[in-house]
């Protein structure tokens, strides 16, 4: 048929050429583009590895288990994506924000969209294990006006290391999950538990390659936060424990040095009474900016 073979037949030598050129009517001119470019890296790499009919069935065995891993609770390409350092790489491209604001950092799998809507104040820790933990700060515009009426969503594992999804029936749902607005004048508190680090899900084909490549799969303890405002740019991000064992080897090379909080341990009764938590806790004071729109 006329124009089937517009760049002749294929060769190992023109194969990208031949297979992007079959591209040229594409309906979406952003999907051309992106085809494109992925065609010929993906040709690229294969002509570099020269990989054997083996080998290469291999990765489609690993692609296929990555899917049947996934499910409702469970993601395994996001993983993928992570420890690939890709989801750190599109949170860079997507947020070169003006500088002032917060830094963002990667939403993770274990966001759930409808979490409980809390007072400031309020305890996200359901079920009472771990060592208590305050939280406050305020949030402002890159100018340093306070922001009322922002919205943190903020969610956390538990002393175990484990999120509420990861431990359905173990943990009460919604455990160490929360919703607040910040105040009039910027601020916001809530109370939670001492993050721990934890080991990503190890138990798929991620955790394989992993074990395989000789890399740990562990994040440094952190608390995650969306924090948004009515005519400001949305971040995604963490806090994250400064002194923690894996802060300098991130599995998901998630950690900025401006989100590392300080975590005081506060052994004072009058204080840990203002708050509402038992003596000794901890404290952490941080501030969020966010950059108009
Ligand atoms: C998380 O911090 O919840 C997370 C991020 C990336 C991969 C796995 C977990
Ligand atoms: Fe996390």
């Amino acid at each position: 048929m006329a124009g089937q073979h517009e760049k002749g037949y294929f060769t190992e030598a023109d194969s990208a050429e031949v297979v992007t050129g079959r591209n040229a009517n594409a309906k979406d001119e952003r999907l051309r583009q992106i085809m494109d470019v992925v065609i010929r890296h993906l040709h690229e790499a294969v002509k570099e590895i020269e990989p054997t009919q083996e080998e290469w069935f291999k990765a489609i065995q690993f692609l296929t288990a990555t899917g049947h891993m996934c499910d409702d609770w469970r993601q395994e390409f996001i993983l993928l994506s992570d420890v690939l350092g890709v989801s750190m790489l599109v949170d860079a491209i997507n947020n070169r924000k003006p500088s002032g604001a917060t830094e963002t950092t990667v939403l993770g799998p274990f966001h759930v969209a409808d979490a409980p809507a809390m007072e400031n104040g309020a305890d996200i820790c359901l079920d009472g294990k771990g060592e208590p933990l305050v939280i406050h700060g305020k949030v402002t515009s890159v100018d340093g006006t306070p922001i009322e009426g922002a919205r943190l969503d903020v969610w956390q594992a538990n002393d175990e290391g484990f999120y509420d999804v990861q431990q359905k029936g173990i943990q009460p749902d919604f455990n160490l999950r929360g919703i607040f607005l910040s105040q009039a004048n910027g601020g916001y508190w809530f109370r939670g538990v001492k993050p721990k680090y934890y080991g990503i899900p190890n138990d798929g084909p991620i955790g394989a390659m992993l074990e395989k490549l000789g890399r740990h799969p562990y994040r440094p303890a952190h608390l995650h936060y969306i924090v948004g405002a009515d005519g400001y740019e949305e971040i995604t991000t963490h806090i994250f424990v400064p002194d923690d064992p894996y802060i300098d080897s991130d599995v998901v090379f998630g950690v900025k040095e401006s989100l590392l909080a300080e975590f005081a341990k506060v052994d004072n009764p009058e204080r840990a009474e203002k708050f509402g938590v038992a003596n000794p806790f901890w404290e952490v004071e941080f501030d969020f900016t966010l950059a108009p729109k």
